[in-house]
């Protein structure tokens, strides 16, 4: 008896603590750590012209839940290591590496918050990632990818100006890259990246999409 009234308030207490009271409580972390200064929470893209892009301290985060692996995202929090070779919004000084490191606490409590951040513009369970010739033929000659972006190549390591996708099929939702392909202008009003979107067929973003969500 005494057993099952236990059980009963870990199960209510469980319930509870359910994602999104956790969520909250993240957001609550997120201010209190001052990580709005530098990153929008609020969708979508605000940013119109190229001084707004510029004005930003750091990448937006409304579509973060879309975006990102959780577990990486925890563990990113807590020991962040650079992911664009170069500063944010720069093409000459290198990244100084100094991004604010969280404790496991905020680390998990922010996570479950940036979670919460989804974007209706990304279809989910459309890429399977896959080490494909098709998609690796596309990042690495018929298409400029590699001249921007280091990935895991054997002997041309890729280009500095843009994210690095090491470590992509850890770190991004493989639909988000499929779906930033097609929709560049959602997530990217003002960009560095060139629109694929009829440049590559459907079939060929997807076939990117899911080489590049290979990368470890
Ligand atoms: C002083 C500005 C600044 C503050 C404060 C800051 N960030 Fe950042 N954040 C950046 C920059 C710049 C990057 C890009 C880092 C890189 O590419 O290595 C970044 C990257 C990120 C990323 C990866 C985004 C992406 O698209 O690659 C996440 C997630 C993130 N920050 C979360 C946070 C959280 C959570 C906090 C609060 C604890 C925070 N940031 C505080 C500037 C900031
Ligand atoms: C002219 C340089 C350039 C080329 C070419 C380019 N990219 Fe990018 N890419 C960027 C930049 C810069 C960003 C960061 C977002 C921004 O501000 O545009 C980016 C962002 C990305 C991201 C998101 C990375 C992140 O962590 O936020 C992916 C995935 C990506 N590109 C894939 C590709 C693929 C696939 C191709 C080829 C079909 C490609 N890119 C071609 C410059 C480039």
């Amino acid at each position: 008896m005494r057993i099952a009234v236990i059980v009963l308030i870990g199960t209510v207490l469980a319930m509870l603590t359910t994602a999104s009271v956790r969520a909250a409580a993240g957001e609550q972390a997120f201010s209190a750590n001052k990580c709005g200064e530098c990153h929008v929470t609020q969708g979508p893209a605000q940013e119109k012209t190229i001084a707004d892009q510029l004005a930003k301290k750091g990448p937006e985060l409304w579509y973060a839940g879309s975006k990102f692996q959780q577990p990486w995202l925890e563990q990113w929090l807590q020991d962040p290591k650079p992911i664009r070779p170069l500063k944010y919004n720069s093409l000459s000084e290198e990244n100084p590496g100094d991004h604010p490191k969280l404790a496991a606490g905020d680390a998990a409590s922010i996570t479950e918050y940036l979670m919460s951040l989804t974007s209706a513009d990304v279809e989910v369970g459309v890429i399977k990632p896959k080490k494909n010739p098709k998609g690796r033929l596309i990042f690495v000659k018929k298409m400029p990818c590699s001249g921007c972006h280091q990935f895991p190549g054997k002997k041309f390591k890729g280009g500095r100006s843009a994210p690095s996708l090491h470590g992509a099929g850890k770190r991004l939702n493989p639909d988000w890259i499929y779906a930033y392909l097609k929709k560049t202008r959602v997530f990217k009003p003002i960009r560095m990246m060139p629109i694929f979107d009829g440049i590559l067929r459907d079939k060929d973003m997807k076939s990117v999409a899911a080489y590049v969500a290979s990368f470890k």
